[in-house]
Formats: C-alpha cells, sequence, structure tokens
C-alpha cells in the first residue's frame, strides 16, 4: 500500500497570491504545497504536489496515478465548472478524492457552484483558504487508515 498523496492544482493556482489576493489571499502555491507537505508528513504519508494549466497534462497524470496514490487532494480552479474529462479521469485511480477550494465558491458568481467534482469527491472544503489542504490531507489519512 502507497503512502503517497496526489495534491494537484489547476489552472491558474500558480498565480496565488498575484491573483485577486481579496479572494484568494495572498498565500502563494509555494505556501499552498508546503502546507500539504507538511501535513502530510503529520500523519505518516508523503505528498506529490503538482500545479498545472493543461488539462490534458492533468488527465495524463491522474491516468499514471493508479496504483500510485492512496489519495488525491485536488483544486480543480476553473475546471471545476466545466470538465467532465477532469471529472472521468479523477476516477481512474480508485481513490479518495477530496475537493477544495481556497475561496467560498457557494458565496460567488452562480456558475461556481456547480461542480463536476463534487459527486465523484469523498468531501468538499470550500472557502477555508489554504487551511483547506491541510484539513484535505488529514481527512484522506483518515479514509485511507
Ligand atoms: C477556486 C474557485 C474556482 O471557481 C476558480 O475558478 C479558481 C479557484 C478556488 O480555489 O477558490 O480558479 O477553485
Amino acid at each position: 500500500m502507497t503512502s503517497s498523496l496526489l495534491v494537484l492544482n489547476g489552472p491558474n493556482l500558480n498565480t496565488l497570491g498575484l491573483r485577486q489576493p481579496e479572494i484568494y489571499g495572498h498565500d502563494t502555491l509555494a505556501d499552498v504545497e508546503a502546507r500539504a507537505r507538511a501535513a502530510a508528513d503529520a500523519v505518516g504519508l508523503t505528498a506529490d504536489c503538482r500545479q498545472t494549466n493543461h488539462e490534458g497534462e492533468a488527465i495524463d497524470w491522474l491516468h499514471a496515478a493508479r496504483g500510485q496514490v492512496a489519495g488525491i487532494v485536488i483544486n480543480p480552479g476553473g475546471w471545476t465548472h466545466t470538465s467532465v474529462a477532469l471529472a472521468d479521469a479523477l476516477v481512474i485511480p480508485e481513490v479518495p478524492i477530496i475537493e477544495v477550494h481556497l475561496s467560498n465558491v457557494y458565496a460567488r458568481e452562480s456558475f461556481r457552484h456547480v461542480s463536476y467534482v463534487s459527486p465523484i469527491a469523498a468531501a468538499v472544503i470550500s472557502g477555508c483558504g489554504i487551511d483547506g489542504y491541510e484539513f484535505a490531507v488529514r481527512r484522506l489519512a483518515r479514509l485511507i487508515a
């Protein structure tokens, strides 16, 4: 049994800290990944942290994750609200998935209230900022124990 988690951030999340800080905060992607790694380390897991702006690359990573990871933390960014293909790929590893959003998507535009990922997620964490990644890792640790 692998002790690795995939922590996947989708499009535009490489600009965290610069992009709309009034919505997404001042933490950078490096801060998010450091928090996820520390949370994983604290529960005896490792976090393989990745970000891409390319949907096909994310899908390829999910295919490759099958048999290699015990769980997935994903912030799908805008793909949350648009991508059947990403949702289809997320089930391929057959491990628990936790969907994370820095902002509270339900307090924002109505198009952000729709998620293709939520129906296949074990949990959804929205509006907790960078803490959401830590909560997701801790919850996954419980689920896979
Ligand atoms: C986001 C929310 C999405 O609606 C948006 O497209 C993002 C970031 C969040 O973390 O709050 O890119 O996933």
